[in-house]
């Protein structure tokens, strides 16, 4: 399909108790093209008494479809990830419009995305419980796993698409309904989901979308109400800290992703070229507009030179462009805002005395666009070594013992991920286990995975998502007492 006809054909209502439907209010709101600046369309603006429609659509339609056979819920999911892989191609230029990255790019999330619905159809026929002799032999105890109930799903700009499967797809397949509210920036992807679920027979009321451009004026009325049982959060710190607190009176079970800071390390028996591979991955991956992307190099003193120099002639034959057009590897940041705080952050460590190896500077016309760049004399004082960059920007610092890595890249208060690259399998070990953090990347800049469990600890948060673990989120143990009498 075209540009146009991918956003003419999208629904641009909200999506409640299986019908499309304009906000109660009639009002609507723009999204834009990054790479343009330009207003794609206008999508309904969810209201409060919208989102309390939604809830009850959700608690409508909560028993009947815990009560739907779980390989049922999990050919919904197969059908679902066949659909998005079929569509690919429209699904991805519909997420590049909206978001920027590139096409390349956004293929990659469309597959991504795709493989959450793909695990969780697995998983769905794989619930376990137990049954069990009572230690004193007087009887015996069954164990079985229910769905939660209702849950709030908050998905972020930055993965459409694969932030949304990865909530969604454990929920359908445990047996909860719920009510998702895209992000501002980005809700198309996520409305286009919705149309393609239900295609794939996703009843009505399981699934509700809310986009709105007042995040509080929907989880307000959702969380208040004691009826939704659970709030899956990928986002920042920041809000993640509000809505625990929004969490607290109806005690509402939590998942939350949130802010990173990832250390990525080169020991000097490290294959450098593997090294600058990993690097590139783990910081361009989505323009560096991701909580995974390296934010901090550290390398040994001894390669630090070299590494630099490679690494900064790999991000300048970076292509810049629209996502739209071939060959283009880095697209524009989502918004003005976004882009103010990369270069600020860029400043404030070039004051300090940072030297920019390559970019160092936002790109001239139209959309958000900033340099890749490469950031080398990162003194320890540094913004950018605190706070999450968000953009294609490679701080490096240097260190020389394998202690005092350590304790920089653990000198945080995020543990999302870090990456380590050595070609010494006990380092690899010692360094993997010693980094705080849920997730460890060895010798690659790529962690994400469906099958397996994605999460932090400390201010990254809790919970996990993908993998084994990512359907008991949305399950609650019960347990009953069998009193024998003979
Ligand atoms: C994120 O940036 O929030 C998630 C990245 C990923 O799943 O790889």
């Amino acid at each position: 399909m075209s540009e146009r006809e991918i956003i003419e054909r999208v629904p641009k209502q909200l999506f409640i108790g299986g019908t499309w439907r304009g906000s109660d209010d009639g009002s609507v709101f723009g999204v834009d093209d990054p790479g343009r600046g330009s207003r794609l369309c206008e999508v309904a603006d969810g209201q409060g008494v919208d989102a309390k429609a939604a809830v009850e659509a959700a608690v409508r339609a909560q028993d009947s479809w815990a009560a739907t056979p779980p390989r049922e819920r999990g050919e919904i999911l197969r059908r679902a990830w066949r659909l998005m892989t079929d569509r690919a191609d429209d699904l991805a230029l519909l997420m590049t419009l909206e978001m920027g990255k590139s096409l390349t790019e956004s293929r990659a999330e469309v597959t991504y995305a795709a493989e959450y619905f793909r695990w969780f159809s697995e998983e769905a026929v794989r619930i376990d419980g137990n049954y069990k002799r009572n230690p004193d032999g007087g009887g015996r105890m069954v164990v079985t796993r229910r769905p939660v109930g209702p849950c709030l799903l908050i998905t972020p700009w930055n993965f459409p698409l694969a932030m949304g499967t990865r909530k969604i797809g454990p929920a359908v397949a445990a047996g909860c309904t719920m009510i998702v509210k895209p992000a501002q920036l980005t809700p198309l992807s996520m409305l286009a989901l919705a149309d393609l679920l239900t295609e794939a027979g996703l009843p009505g009321g399981v699934l509700n979308v809310v986009p709105s451009t007042s995040a509080s004026r929907v989880t307000g009325p959702v969380l208040t109400d004691p009826r939704v049982r659970k709030l899956s959060f990928t986002g920042s710190t920041e809000v993640g800290r509000k809505l625990v607190e929004q969490c607290a009176p109806n005690l509402q079970r939590m998942s939350m992703e949130l802010g990173g800071n990832a250390a990525f390390l080169v020991f000097d028996d490290a294959d450098l070229d593997v090294a600058v591979d990993g690097a590139v991955t783990a910081k361009m991956r989505n323009n560096g507009e991701s909580c995974v992307a390296a934010n901090r190099f550290l390398v040994q003193s001894s390669i630090a030179e070299e590494f630099t120099r490679r690494l900064t002639d790999r991000m300048a034959g970076l292509r810049m462009g629209h996502g739209t057009e071939s060959d283009v590897a880095v697209g524009p940041l989502v918004n003005e805002g976004q882009r103010g705080k990369v270069s600020e952050l860029v400043g404030d460590a070039v004051e300090r005395g940072a030297r920019a190896t390559t970019g160092g500077s936002p790109a001239e016309g139209d959309g958000y666009f900033y340099r890749p760049t490469v950031l080398a004399d990162v003194p320890e004082d540094a913004r950018i070594l605190r706070e999450e960059v968000f953009g294609p920007v490679a701080p490096v610092t240097t260190f020389d013992t394998e202690e005092e890595a350590l304790s920089e890249a653990n000198g945080t208060e995020y543990g999302l991920v870090g990456y380590v690259f050595t070609r010494d399998l006990d380092r690899a070990v010692r360094v993997g286990e010693g980094l705080d953090t849920g997730m460890v990347g060895v010798n690659t800049g790529l962690v994400s995975n469906a099958s397996a469990p994605f999460g932090g600890v400390k201010a990254s948060g809790f919970g996990r998502e993908g993998g084994d673990e990512g359907i008991g989120e949305y399950l609650e143990t019960k347990y009953l007492a069998l009193t024998l009498r003979s």
